[in-house]
């Protein structure tokens, strides 16, 4: 592209920017790869677009306690690479209630901030739909490694969670075969089987246990012992969070049959490893795109709405509709994941 096509769109980005002269970003709720470089890109795009940047500490909270910082392209600069979040985040239970929101208003209105960014995931985009219902301007970002949240494809953190687990399975699949023996490995994902799911496919896992799907602990344990007689060296099988009756109900079980099913069994829990880490490529892109996407969108003059990833590009979607229920798990890849088990 030459240099005065180069000039002529940036130009064109930064010709609209009327009302906001000043807004902030948050990030809030459980943490996750990719809010880093979400924040650089909320940062640049808006001080690009001529509009002033401060950053809210540990999220809701910070709203509330009125701690921000000033953010200015430097202060953005050097953390692409760096898991978490340099603001900080909170879960924030006083942001449920219409004291904390009105503190939050008040602090906005002090701090002359015009608009918000909000990076975070179910929880964190309901509480920006509230404050968009109180008449202040808000646009939110998808940020959740549990790839639950409505209006987009997937969420920032996902794809750098999803490498972090196939690392732990096949580190895990080394010992297991060294030992002959089937492993229960947890993953996170309250409500939602998808990090699991995208984890045992990927994986070459021999079941996959997710909430959306009901399994007894006696087809389990009809898998492990079908697995021991077809002669493999190990059972990998990954059970999200939020399966039910549970990791430890169903170890319990299996140790309780163990005899009958060959294998010994073995439970690894990633636990909050998941969260943690350099963000992958495709998340800092994503992360970059989303958040100077979300910038643009507020400083344009949208409120109310949440710039999510759909069909490879960034669209909106009414944060109503990305926070009205849990997004649906894609049964084909669950039909998938049964033919691949085999
Ligand atoms: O909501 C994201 C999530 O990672 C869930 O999958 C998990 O249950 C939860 O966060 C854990 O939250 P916390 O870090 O507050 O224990």
């Amino acid at each position: 592209m030459g240099r005065a096509r180069r000039r002529e769109i940036l130009q064109g980005l930064s010709a609209f920017g009327g009302e906001m002269k000043r807004i902030a970003v948050l990030t809030s709720g459980g943490d996750g790869p990719g809010l880093n470089p979400c924040i650089r890109a909320v940062t640049r795009m808006a001080i690009h677009l001529g509009v002033e940047v401060v950053g809210v500490r540990r999220g809701y909270l910070g709203l509330i306690n009125g701690e921000v910082v000033d953010l200015d392209r430097r202060a953005v600069s050097g953390i692409m690479g760096h898991g978490g979040t340099f603001l900080g985040t909170a879960r924030c239970p006083e942001f449920l209630t219409e004291k904390g929101r009105r503190e939050a208003l008040r602090t906005l209105n002090r701090l002359d901030i015009d608009g918000l960014v909000v990076i975070g995931g179910n929880g964190s985009l309901t509480g920006a739909l509230e404050l968009h219902r109180m008449g202040f301007p808000v646009v939110g970002v998808p940020a959740t490694i549990d790839n639950d949240i409505n209006g987009t494809d997937i969420a920032i953190g996902v794809d750098t969670a999803l490498n972090t687990i196939l690392d732990a399975i096949d580190r895990i699949k080394d010992t297991a075969s060294s030992h002959n023996r089937a492993f229960l490995i947890e993953t996170m994902g309250r409500d939602c089987g998808y990090l699991a799911l995208a984890s045992g496919v990927a994986g070459g896992a021999e079941l996959v246990l997710i909430p959306e799907v009901e399994i007894t602990m006696e087809e389990v344990a009809r898998v492990i012992g079908d697995t021991y007689v077809r002669g493999k060296a190990h059972c990998i099988i990954i059970v999200a969070e939020g399966w039910k009756p549970g990791t430890r109900a169903l170890v319990d079980y299996l140790n309780s049959r163990h005899e009958e099913l060959g294998f010994e069994i073995r439970l690894t829990v990633l636990g909050h490893i998941q969260r943690g880490g350099r963000p992958s490529a495709f998340d800092r892109l994503l992360a970059t795109r989303l958040g100077a996407a979300a910038a643009e969108a507020l400083i344009r003059g949208k409120s109310g709405v949440m710039v999510g990833w759909r069909h490879d590009r960034a669209v909106t979607t009414p944060l109503e509709e990305a926070v009205a229920f849990c997004k649906e798990i894609n049964m084909e890849l669950w039909k998938l994941a049964l033919v691949m088990e085999k």
